[in-house]
């Protein structure tokens, strides 16, 4: 029953069919399959390789299967390899003869690649969109809480006060450059390959041009044997969504530290958690954890991809069929992550004085001191030490920063004045950080005038 029959003298037995199949996945594809059919259909009819009779019954059937299988009427078959197999014996069957023409000039080999980057080109645009409602919700946050002030961490020890609108959107930003990778991708990937028959072209005169036009697709494939063989896009979109998994995942570590009873720095909405089978006080950051898990089954995707290609002569090997379920699984991944997790950033509920309180921490503000010893002319070298040599002393009296006095101070460095002991509230800290893209209370504001703005306009595709 396979299209290629004349060459076989037995079917495949139902074993290795199962095994070569991927009808089971790539049914997904089946509109972009359709679309480019129609396109190619009327394009052989075009340069006369096929009667427009036969190309206008090949369009209107490809719609009724097209309806068929969206309604749910169409039967996959594993005796049919693939979606392309599928759609076509489906043409020959309403068909006859006529159907039997689509196939004219193309190989399974350009289709399928077609076939994919029509797909990824439109599906890109889809995550792209829910990464920004992604960082919509992270600014909606950063706006409620523009004057929360929570300790900044490296190492995770404190290091310096900062503002929660800070430290979220330090996420946006990581999340701008990951869709400004998929467009990048998209850009690269929306290129047309039918054309390139199995390996090398054909000899009847298509006209590919017109199906460019057609697809609508800004250029088209150079060399047939790099367009059938390379998948580099299918790595580029999986290491762009692997990064942007990369980025989310290191958002839930945060929260997740944040949430537990240690810093309780924050809570999700009950609608966000869940609870414990056996302990019943338990409330956890599921959605948080499990996105940080599903971060590694998109590595892993993107390990696959990339060992997949590893080494492959040219052109097209069947290896290459291994493409798909890890991009679609990718993607479908990514897809569900977005689901949840701005609702999740929306709804968490923020404790302030939790944060103030750990900001508070004198030794926080022991770089302010150290700078404003460079203000009255001292080395920062030599500032650093100073003030290092007071956080000592003070560690020695059993005192915090703020508790030393001017004289104290001055036993330690003779340069201290009165104003120094004022130096110790984290309101102040951030304040006095007024440079463009610090945490200053006027330059949040900045960021978050920025994202109002830029999240408004259209994306550049
Ligand atoms: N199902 C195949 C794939 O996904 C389609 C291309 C098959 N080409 C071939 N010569 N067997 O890669």
């Amino acid at each position: 029953m396979a299209l290629w029959g004349g060459r076989f003298a037995k079917d495949a037995e139902s074993s290795v069919r199962d095994f070569t199949e991927s009808i089971s996945y790539d049914r997904r594809l089946y509109k972009h399959d359709i679309e480019g059919s129609k396109v190619h259909a009327q394009m052989l009819a075009s340069v006369g390789i096929i009667p427009q009779t036969s190309a206008d019954a090949i369009c209107a059937e490809l719609e009724e299967i097209r309806k068929q299988i969206e309604s749910g009427d169409f039967t996959f078959q594993t005796e049919l390899e693939d979606i392309h197999m599928h759609v076509e014996s489906e043409l020959i069957k309403a068909l006859g003869d006529e159907g039997a023409r689509v196939h004219t000039a193309r190989s399974r080999n350009d289709q399928v690649c077609l076939d994919i980057r029509l797909y990824l080109r439109e599906e890109i645009l889809q995550l792209a969109d829910g990464i920004r409602m992604f960082q919509g919700a992270l600014a909606e946050q950063a706006e409620a809480s523009k004057r929360v002030i929570l300790p900044g961490f490296t190492h995770l020890q404190h290091a310096q006060p900062v503002l929660l609108a800070h430290h979220l959107l330090a996420y946006a930003e990581m999340f701008e450059r990951d869709i400004g990778r998929l467009l990048d991708a998209r850009r690269r990937l929306n290129v047309l390959p039918l054309g390139s028959g199995a390996i090398a072209g054909t000899t009847l005169p298509i006209d590919r041009e017109f199906v460019r036009r057609k697809l609508d697709f800004p250029a088209m494939t150079r060399n047939s044997m790099d367009a059938v063989a390379s998948r580099d896009f299918t790595c580029e979109v999986l290491a762009a969504l692997s990064i942007f998994c990369m980025n989310v995942s290191r958002l839930s570590e945060d929260l997740i530290l944040w949430m537990s009873q240690e810093f309780s720095f924050i809570a999700f909405s009950d609608a966000y958690c869940t609870g414990s089978s056996l302990m019943p006080q338990k409330k956890n950051p599921d959605i948080a954890e499990i996105s940080r898990g599903k971060t590694g089954r998109v590595y892993g995707s993107l390990i696959s991809i990339l060992t997949i290609c590893k080494g492959l002569p040219l052109t097209y090997n069947r290896d290459l069929q291994e493409d798909k379920e890890g991009l679609f699984d990718a993607i479908d991944t990514v897809r569900s992550i977005l689901s949840v997790y701005p609702g999740m950033i929306r709804t968490m509920t923020v404790f302030p004085e939790r944060m103030r309180r750990a900001a508070s921490d004198p030794g926080l503000m022991a770089t302010d001191l150290a700078e404003e010893l460079v203000r009255k002319g001292v080395p920062f070298r030599h500032a650093h030490r100073k003030v290092g040599a007071l956080v000592r002393f003070a560690a020695e009296h059993n005192k915090t920063l703020n508790e030393i006095t001017l004289e104290e101070m001055r036993s330690v460095f003779p340069e201290a004045d009165a104003d120094m002991l004022n130096l110790f509230s984290p309101e102040n800290a951030v304040e006095k950080r007024d440079i463009f893209g610090a945490t200053g209370y006027k330059q949040v504001e900045k960021q978050l005038d920025f994202w109002k703005k830029h999240l408004q306009e259209p994306m550049e595709s």
